[in-house]
């Protein structure tokens, strides 16, 4: 029995409707389960279901014997209730036989020791070995599956660079990698100049004499580090291109994705990886110490990976089993997670898991379905969400969500302050997370739309009225050359801390800001990286703002064309500009020389939006989010009260909510944890 509610995919239209399910493991469970397994999914409102990521030795039991029974039936069971299968190539997980024949395909650390099997990721990507294993079962699942119209799409292997698995220094890598060096810098000379070998006297005559930044006494060059980083990309992106050219030769009709890991992760450089797929996901964990705006600016990422639409292909149901703390999902906690990522452009949902496990790594694990089978309160809240959807799905069709402000984000710009972080506070991505969610969270708090897109230089920036760099640490000149026209043609930029500083070898082209110094008009004189307990203040040159506490790093600002747009209060450096701002052309260039929070943009942005006829569609109370996609049949806006407690929202124009067909107007209440996804204009837009 089809699905009523949705049609098969056309290969060239990936999101003819909306995708929702779960993720299932088949295998897990006697095959007795899968009938009412399935017919409780059919309840739910689910038409997909994701099975097989880990499923390897089941499939393949022994080195070339195929048990394909269990999961046609599996499959087969599924469609029956509608649902179609999104296939995973097992490779995240190869099954002990394989190890035990060839243990070389074991990744090894930067100690040089074997990471054992046991669990998962245990492969090297540039083993030899291990491609061939991989093009084996690959082939043998695209042969049987290509051109089955119950499977819908691939996704190849699982979250790659999980468990810190980015990087291997085996002995096979270390080869590859004085290739890859080879093929990009041509010589040892160039190489040397590149890296500034002469520090520390570690000029290296020969490839054959650059080791792989194995565990040393002191640190490792900063450019050989950032190199050996993106070798690791550069692996996995040719790991899975072996996947993607067997899939798209035998299911041609099929689409490929994988799944993200949300922020921070920044293990390989996920724009690479996700240039050949049709459309990315990503797992949608609100892990302990995230938050909502945090979990917002994820979904912006990863829309803005392809600029398009993307699937939540794990989202959470109430506690995960691997954070420092676990609580459970408050009542309405899984509506707001699935419609603030549909709010955000998601186009397709599927809960981890189906059921809880009650064996293996994740016994902790929430699922759907409790371990005696039961539905949780997670599955209730899931299955109104499938009655409510097929109202929704025609808006959401062809819908996308608009912005004017783009953020601009580099997985090596990430590496690189990793690298040196230049002060213990700023380490593990901080530098990062507080450029990028200061602005961010000031931002989402006014409900102003933010597309989070890559920082590189074919990155169209056109659509958009501000353009925001937050601790864009390696800004070559043909990137400062795009941001310059940019800014001459009208636009507006902000530039953060640390922007600039190092070019994209690793090298300091100049006292920062490098290669952006003249657009910006400033150059950093002095960066003062201070412990927590020596603070000071800034205040704005403009308004009625007033001061604001600054921490950790200041930089200490020579305007060399630009105007001072901030102070700093105390200090010997008290007087001198945190932050400038120039007129360039027919447009502004903004630079922040602290590395401040929402209570700095917040002001700013006031100041600044209005300038630049940047509006929000709503204003709305502290938590409460606005959302708006914009499609062929209308603005859809969603209303997410991310509180624990009731709020009252004035909606200034009549609008139907799609899901109960209420009118709304005026001041109405949303409950804790309450979404209304309303219809605020219709026709196309
Ligand atoms: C990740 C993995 C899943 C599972 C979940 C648990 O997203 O993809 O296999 O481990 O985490 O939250
Ligand atoms: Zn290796």
């Amino acid at each position: 029995m089809n699905h009523p509610q949705y049609a098969h995919p056309n290969p060239e239209r990936v999101f003819p409707m909306f995708y929702y399910g779960c993720d299932y493991y088949p295998e897990h469970r006697p095959e007795s389960f899968w009938e009412e397994d399935a017919r409780r999914m059919q309840e739910a409102g689910f038409n997909v279901v994701r099975i097989g990521e880990f499923a390897w030795a089941r499939i393949e039991p022994t080195e070339g014997r195929y048990d394909w029974g269990w999961l046609d039936r599996a499959i087969e069971t599924l469609y029956r209730y509608g649902m179609r299968v999104v296939l995973g190539t097992p490779t995240a997980a190869p099954p002990p036989w394989l190890v035990a024949a060839h243990p070389e395909i074991l990744p090894v650390d930067m100690y040089r020791r074997v990471r054992h099997a046991g669990s998962r990721r245990h492969y090297c990507p540039n083993s030899p070995t291990y491609q061939e294993y991989t093009r084996r079962i690959v082939t043998a699942l695209a042969e049987r599956y290509g051109a089955d119209e119950r499977v819908i799409g691939w996704q190849i292997d699982n979250e790659f660079g999980c468990h810190d698995t980015g990087r291997c220094y085996c002995d096979v890598c270390a080869a590859r990698f004085r290739e890859w060096l080879r093929e990009r810098y041509g010589t040892p000379e160039a190489l040397n100049e590149a890296w500034g070998t002469v520090f520390w006297s570690a000029v290296y005559r020969s490839w054959d004499e650059i080791p792989l930044p194995w565990a040393a006494p002191a640190e490792h060059n900063p450019a050989h580090l950032l190199d050996f980083l993106r070798f690791g990309t550069d692996s996995f992106r040719r790991y899975q291109q072996l996947q993607i050219d067997i899939l798209r030769e035998r299911a041609p009709g099929q689409f490929i994705t994988h799944n993200y890991m949300p922020f921070p992760s920044r293990e390989l450089d996920f724009y690479d990886l996700a240039a050949p797929l049709d459309f990315v996901s990503w797992d949608n964990y609100h892990f302990y110490g995230a938050t909502p705006a945090l979990v917002a600016a994820t979904h912006d990422l990863y829309w803005g990976m392809k600029a398009r639409n993307y699937w939540v292909m794990e989202q959470q149901v109430s506690q995960v089993n691997w954070a420092p703390y676990n609580p459970v999902f408050r009542p309405g906690e899984v509506g707001l997670k699935v419609w603030q990522a549909v709010a955000h452009g998601a186009d397709g949902i599927l809960y981890f898991a189906w059921r809880s496990t009650t064996r293996g790594a994740e016994i902790y694990h929430s699922g759907l379905l409790d371990y005696d089978n039961r539905p949780t309160r997670g599955y209730e809240e899931a299955r109104q969400i499938g009655q409510a959807l097929p109202r929704l799905a025609p808006y959401l069709e062809g819908s996308t969500p608009p912005a004017e402000v783009a953020i601009l984000h580099d997985y090596a710009s990430r590496w690189s302050l990793d690298i040196q972080p230049h002060n213990r506070d700023l380490a593990d991505d901080e530098t990062f997370r507080r450029a990028l969610m200061g602005p961010y969270e000031a931002l989402w708090a006014r409900n102003v739309p933010v597309h989070i897109l890559r920082a590189a230089p074919e990155t169209d920036l056109s659509a958009y009225k501000l353009v925001i760099l937050p601790a864009l640490n390696l800004v070559g000149p043909e990137l400062a050359r795009r941001l310059g026209d940019y800014v001459q043609g009208g636009g507006t930029l902000i530039a953060t801390a640390r922007t600039g500083f190092k070019d994209e070898s690793g090298r300091v082209p100049g006292q920062p800001p490098g290669y952006l110094a003249e657009l910006l008009g400033v150059k950093v004189a002095e960066f003062d990286s201070l412990p927590p307990d020596r603070r000071n203040s800034v205040r704005f040159v403009y308004g009625p703002i007033g001061s604001v506490p600054v921490s950790l790093w200041m930089e200490v600002l020579q305007p060399t064309g630009a105007r001072p747009l901030a102070v700093y209060e105390g200090d010997f450096y008290a007087g001198k500009p945190a932050a400038t701002v120039l007129a360039q052309g027919r447009g502004r260039a903004l630079y922040v020389g602290v590395l401040a929070g929402a209570e700095f943009y917040g002001p700013l942005l006031d100041w600044l939006l209005p300038q630049l006829g940047i509006h929000s569609p709503l204003a709305t109370p502290e938590g409460v989010e606005a959302k708006v996609r914009v499609g062929p049949r209308g603005r859809v806006l969603f209303l997410l009260n991310h509180n624990d407690r009731p709020a009252r929202v004035f909606l200034p124009t009549p609008a139907t909510d799609v899901v109960t067909g209420e009118r709304w107007a005026g001041e109405r209440e949303l409950g804790a944890r309450e979404v209304r996804v309303l219809l605020i204009a219709t026709g196309p837009q």
